[in-house]
């Protein structure tokens, strides 16, 4: 019998302090109107003092549990997709389990910057399908204030912090669950959209630094391909997707790619306005308003996809 991964329940967390353009236009360079029609981004949150990347997933978390009825005990695999961990070692997720009170559980980290979540949506349901885990918590946890130089305009305006969780149950012979995932990388793009330190090399965090007009150039082509891909594994058209929930870079990056696959807009959750670019979270963020909000149903087709540093990208075609 064909094993997939179903979706249980999801949980989001965000920051308490929400932040507006209006406010970061009285500390940086920058308005409201440029930000908006750049971008789409209104708002962001940033996590204050005992905030962090790992306490954010666990929020996140308790509500996926407590929605899908499932108890913290019953998870044997914690997958936590994260540029921005609260060590550089040990991984965030056994932080999460630890929170948690999950006693044992193969817990890691994956890291693919913003296309995160995807790769641990994908690495998740590849060892549910082969039988080392039955339940798993696959979360995309951010702080991305904390590598942003907020005197450069150009990229502070652009990420916010939060997490988004899900959970994931293997089950025989269902319809429902994740129908194919399709991941890619080229590391030839590294200086593109990346963090100028690290541990092995300056010894410190570092910032992020971007080439903004190359990256929406990439993220336009290679979304649009990797979504054709990923339709085409699962036996899917264009057609008979109900939702697309994509990483919310940037609300004209998602209208050029769902205009280049013939998609209407109406079927593209979009909260890039809310929550502004939170890298590895941004997809559970907004597959979790569209959940609560009830437009996404069990049963219909959604697609989840992501592009980030590296570049890595990647989709998932699952039938909620
Ligand atoms: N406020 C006001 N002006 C700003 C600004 C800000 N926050 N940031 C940049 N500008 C200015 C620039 O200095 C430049 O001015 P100049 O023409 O006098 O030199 C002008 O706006 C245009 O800058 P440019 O970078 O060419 O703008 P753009 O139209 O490419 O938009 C992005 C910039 C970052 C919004 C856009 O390139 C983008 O969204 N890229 C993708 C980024 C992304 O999604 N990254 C994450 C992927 S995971």
């Amino acid at each position: 019998m064909s094993v997939k991964s179903v979706i249980r329940g999801v949980g989001a967390a965000l920051p308490k302090r929400r932040v507006d353009n209006a406010e970061l236009a009285a500390q940086v360079d920058t308005s409201d109107e440029w930000i908006v029609e750049r971008t789409g981004i209104r708002s962001r949150y940033i996590a204050g003092e005992g905030e962090t990347t790992g306490t954010l997933a666990a929020d996140a978390c308790r509500q996926a549990l407590a929605r899908a009825g499932i108890a913290a005990a019953d998870i044997d695999l914690i997958v936590l997709a994260t540029a921005t961990p609260d060590q550089t070692f040990p991984s965030t997720a056994t932080k999460v389990q630890a929170m948690l009170g999950i006693p044992d559980a193969i817990a890691f980290d994956v890291q693919a910057v913003c296309s995160g979540f995807l790769y641990a949506l994908s690495v998740a349901d590849s060892m549910l399908r082969g039988g080392n885990a039955r339940r798993a918590l696959v979360i995309g946890a951010e702080t991305f204030s904390r590598i942003l130089d907020w005197e450069d305009r150009a990229t502070c305006v652009l990420f916010g912090d939060g997490a988004g969780a899900v959970v994931l149950e293997a089950e025989d012979g269902g319809e429902r669950g994740i129908l194919a995932t399709r991941l890619h990388a080229d590391g030839r793009h590294n200086e593109m959209l990346y963090v100028d330190g690290g541990p092995s090399t300056t010894g410190t965090v570092g910032k992020l630094r971007m080439k903004g007009r190359e990256v929406f150039r990439h993220a336009v082509v290679n979304l649009h391909d990797v979504l054709g891909e990923v339709l085409e594994a699962a036996d899917l058209s264009v057609a008979d997707v109900d939702w697309v929930v994509p990483h919310q870079a940037n609300a004209r990056i998602i209208d050029a790619t769902a205009r280049k696959l013939g998609l209407s807009a109406d079927r593209v959750v979009l909260t890039v306005d809310r929550h502004a670019n939170t890298s590895a979270a941004s997809v559970p963020l907004a597959l979790e308003v569209a959940v609560q909000d009830g437009r996404i149903k069990p049963g219909d087709i959604v697609v989840l996809e992501a592009m980030g540093g590296g570049f890595t990208w990647g989709a998932a075609a699952l039938r909620f």
